[in-house]
């Protein structure tokens, strides 16, 4: 059976020009998986799930705002898309100008790019440009060029981005019947959780949804909506949102504000722990997709956020095959045997 993607399951409820083709390559309709081990070990008297967005064509939550970026441009003539992107962007605004038959011209932060993402921009064919600095430096990049040349923007600064990002809050009200008591959700460039606020306001202003408190979560070494003032040097193992100047970090802000919930910071080490619990469910994600349950599991132990009897659903934003270096490189001293059973032998009945 041919699967819908966002475009065609929700077209009426998005704020998209007539003339976006409407693109598909049957993104959206990922799952939320129940979570009972790691909300028991966080305590528990809670439902606990993830949207595991890893499970998009791509590999990340982008394809649901790429779709209808790319799709909004290239309905408008637009030969030619750009984006500055940690990896993610990059491959899936390749995968959708390949698909409109297009070019893509991606700008990622030389050497701070996980290898699944650089592949995948090559793979569907994008010129990829390697710049000497950040994300930011990136970005600014990409608003001088648009300026310049007859070149389609497809950055989340793209308004058509949130229209297509706020899918992903339709789907978790459709499959819980209601909106979550709370939603955690890694924050970098904050297109994303402004855009599921987006989605949830305009679910319950026409079905009474009610609305989740947001917890937006940074890496502690990129975490300027924590700080109150950009980063110039982020760092973080998770280089999906490493990030020191984001762009919708204003309206991110009030989102959390509005919803009353906040944005928070979690240590790289942090990060890795919940990315490993998350793996030892089953659910392997790449480092910035475990920053939201990382926060929550902060926020539960520290006392800040009492879970008890609440729905919550954390957003884990991108595969774990994105980004197999950071696995590879701490599995130390994997054995190496000949071929022989008596060998073999010590490994079999070990714990
Ligand atoms: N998680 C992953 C896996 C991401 O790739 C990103 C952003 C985020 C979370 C944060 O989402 O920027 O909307 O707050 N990646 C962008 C990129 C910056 O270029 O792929 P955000």
């Amino acid at each position: 059976m041919l699967r819908p993607g966002v475009l065609q399951r929700y077209w009426d409820w998005l704020d998209l020009p007539e003339h976006t083709v409407r693109l598909s390559l049957s993104e959206g309709s990922t799952p939320l998986i129940p979570m009972p081990r790691l909300a028991k070990d966080l305590g528990g008297g809670f439902d606990l799930y993830v949207k595991y967005e890893g499970l998009n064509p791509t590999g990340s939550f982008k394809d649901r705002g790429l779709v209808a970026a790319v799709g909004e441009a290239v309905g408008r003539g637009a030969r030619t898309v750009i984006c500055a992107s940690t990896g993610n962007t990059a491959a899936s605004s390749a995968a959708y100008a390949a698909r409109a038959g297009v070019r893509a011209v991606v700008l990622v932060p030389e050497g701070k790019i996980a290898l699944g993402k650089l592949a995948g921009a090559l793979a569907y064919g994008a010129t990829v440009v390697q710049i000497q600095g950040s994300f930011d430096h990136a970005l600014a990049l990409v608003r001088e060029a648009t300026q310049r040349y007859p070149i389609a923007l497809v950055n989340s600064i793209n308004p058509y981005r949130l229209q297509g990002q706020k899918t992903a809050a339709f789907e978790i009200v459709d499959a819980l019947g209601r909106a979550p008591d709370w939603l955690a959700i890694p924050v970098g460039n904050a297109g994303n959780i402004t855009a599921y606020w987006m989605g949830f306001k305009q679910y319950h202003a026409a079905k009474g949804s009610g609305l989740p408190q947001l917890l937006g979560v940074q890496a502690q070494g990129a975490a300027p909506l924590v700080l109150g003032h950009p980063v110039e040097h982020p760092e973080t193992v998770a280089t999906a949102i490493r990030i020191g100047r984001p762009a919708r970090g204003e309206e991110a802000l009030a989102a959390a504000r509005e919803s009353g919930g906040r944005i928070i910071a979690v240590p790289d080490d942090a990060i890795l722990a919940m990315q490993r619990a998350l793996a030892r469910e089953g659910v392997w994600v790449e480092p910035a997709s475990a920053a939201g349950l990382a926060g929550l599991a902060a926020e539960i132990e520290t006392g800040r956020l009492d879970p008890r009897g609440k729905t919550i659903v954390a957003v884990v934003t991108g595969h774990g095959l994105k980004d197999p270096d950071i696995i590879l490189r701490q599995a130390v001293d994997l054995p190496s045997i000949p071929p022989r059973l008596d060998a073999l032998h010590p490994y079999l009945l070990a714990d």
